[in-house]
């Protein structure tokens, strides 16, 4: 399949900073027959005036979309559908989820009650894709950012995360209520399992897309220095950034101006890798043997359906 064609939509995720902003810059420079649409919490008309200002690119437009809050997601993807329902907006080739949090403990909530990096990282990007699926055009592509913290081995984290929480869907998806769970540790392992979770839907979703719609898990690397620990407090936002240079030796170690730009062809070149592919950093490999569970996939995409519903229908996939 050759890469994304023109005219043609790319949704984008966490555009505002780290990964996403330098993903979005390479869009507009490498892809400016492409139009790109920033979903973002905050300012997302002043986003889009400065993307464009700094790449000459007019081709894009900002929606308001807060990942923690269903509703928020909503309404989101409806401004989304409605222009292009409307030819405002050409063809949706590719949805880029790439915005995440990592929280300081388990325990915080989302606008709806879930655990915060669940609710974040994985129901609201279920949520924003699923109101868009229709809608997306072949040839196209969904991209989840994941993240190695999935293996939960030392090798790809370096004992700074610890490994996923094995627990029932319906169980992660709440603020934890084990004893651990005020606990920065317990906060990092709820990463981990959100990404862990990111995989398994990238597999059903994959199961799911028609022909011609591609999915990928795009692993963009350890890229310390971004805004992923700024709620970590002062010493946790020290050990983060330090590993600036003490990470410049590990395999895994990236930073987001290069894994940005990878993310970015991931996104609209021509495909790296057959869909349902694990990318790291674009690179085909083969995620966690717990990541390849067909009944935990199943699981996840009911449990997901089923906590994002009650407000409203969306259409089947
Ligand atoms: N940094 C790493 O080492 C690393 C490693 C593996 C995977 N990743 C993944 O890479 C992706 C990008 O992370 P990053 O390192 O670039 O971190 P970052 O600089 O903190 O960027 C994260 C982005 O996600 C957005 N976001 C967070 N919560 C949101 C919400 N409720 N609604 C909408 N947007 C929200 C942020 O928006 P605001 O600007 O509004 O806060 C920000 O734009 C994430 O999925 C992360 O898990 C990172």
């Amino acid at each position: 399949m050759p890469a994304i064609p023109s005219p043609g939509t790319v949704l984008l995720t966490g555009a505002g900073r780290g990964l996403g902003r330098v993903t979005a810059l390479t869009l507009l420079r490498e892809r400016p027959d492409l139009h790109l649409v920033v979903a973002v919490r905050s300012d997302p008309v002043g986003l889009a005036a400065r993307l464009a200002a700094e790449t000459g690119s007019p081709r894009v437009r900002g929606v308001a979309c807060d990942l923690g809050s269903l509703g928020s997601v909503r309404q989101a993807a409806d401004t989304v559908r409605e222009l292009l329902d409307a030819g405002e907006l050409p063809p949706l080739r590719a949805v880029v989820a790439n915005a995440g949090m990592q929280a300081v403990t388990a325990t915080d909530r989302t606008a709806d009650g879930f655990e915060v990096t669940f609710g974040t990282n994985v129901l609201g990007h279920h949520l924003l894709i699923r109101r868009l699926m229709d809608r997306l055009t072949a040839p196209g592509r969904i991209v989840l950012v994941g993240s190695g913290t999935h293996f939960g081995d030392f090798r790809h984290s370096w004992g700074l995360v610890p490994p996923p929480r094995s627990a029932p869907v319906a169980e992660l998806a709440l603020p934890w209520t084990t004893p651990d769970a005020h606990t920065a540790k317990a906060g990092r392992s709820a990463y981990a399992a959100s990404k862990l979770a990111t995989v398994h839907l990238a597999h059903e979703l994959d199961r799911r897309t028609p022909k011609g719609i591609d999915v990928y898990t795009y692993d963009p690397g350890l890229m310390p220095g971004t805004g992923l620990a700024r709620e970590a407090g002062p010493l946790g936002r020290l050990l983060w950034n330090s590993l600036l240079h003490l990470t410049r030796v590990h395999p895994s170690s990236t930073n987001p101006r290069a894994s940005g730009r990878k993310l970015a062809e991931v996104a609209v070149g021509a495909p790296a890798a057959p869909s349902g592919s694990y990318l790291d950093r674009g690179r085909p490999v083969r995620s966690a043997p717990a990541s390849y569970d067909p009944a935990r996939e199943a699981e996840l995409w009911e449990e997901a359906e089923r906590l994002v519903a009650g407000k409203g229908a969306y259409p089947a996939a």
